[in-house]
């Protein structure tokens, strides 16, 4: 079973063995971008079957081969949002075990001048507010960038909101728990912090850069 954090209440990290296995790997810096691009769609689908626990579902009546029987079936529409680039690595798995969800994307850059997050890209369905909503950033930093997204799918309409990551460092979980209280973040970990650049420590680099060979 994933454990809540004991210092964050808005966090879940997954101890599964699978999870951690794979992590180990991920964070290998002799994994190539083929595996690890592998490895990050399969973690957050197996990230999926635990973030989705609280997803409503309607009863519907079903004939089998044998007989009319009761079942249930998702009954919103689920949306799952990647923040560019990296995020996009976790979205093959996700949509492998809920194709049901549509897709957003959102690109967010730091303003050069004002220094805030800024969406350089949003291509978001309509109608956020008929169901959850799944944000996805591998790396959750400082919380800078996954507050903005945050910020702008609220302003976008959407109320039921988690996010899903890789790595995530203390100081990103407790921005999250300042301004977004109710967004549940997931994790495969909570590093031990950041450096100087904003690296998370001892993380796995720059995601993106491993995801796509561009380091
Ligand atoms: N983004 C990354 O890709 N890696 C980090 O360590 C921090 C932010």
């Amino acid at each position: 079973m994933p454990t809540r954090h004991p210092e964050f209440p808005n966090l879940v990290v997954f101890d599964h063995p699978l999870i951690q296995h794979k992590l180990s790997w991920i964070r290998d810096e002799t994994t190539g971008h083929r595996p690890f691009r592998a490895l990050l769609s399969q973690i957050a689908g197996l990230m999926v079957f635990e973030v989705t626990r609280s997803f409503p579902t309607a009863p519907v009546t079903i004939r089998t081969p044998l007989e009319e029987t009761e079942a249930r079936r998702l009954s919103a529409t689920i949306t799952v949002v990647p923040v560019l680039r990296s995020g996009l690595g976790m979205v093959e798995g996700i949509l492998t075990i809920m194709p049901e969800a549509r897709v957003g994307h959102l690109g967010i850059a730091r303003d050069e001048k004002t220094l805030k997050p800024v969406a350089y890209l949003k291509r978001l369905p309509k109608g956020l507010d008929a169901g959850p909503v799944v944000l996805v950033d591998p790396m959750l930093a400082t919380g800078g960038s996954a507050a903005a997204a945050i910020q702008m799918l609220r302003d976008e309409g959407a109320r039921d909101l988690r996010m899903i990551c890789l790595v995530a460092a203390p100081e990103g979980v407790r921005r999250l728990l300042k301004e977004h209280p109710d967004v549940m973040v997931y994790a495969a970990a909570l590093d031990r912090g950041l450096t100087e650049k904003g690296y998370i420590e001892p993380g796995l680099g720059d995601a993106g850069d491993r995801m796509y060979g561009t380091e």
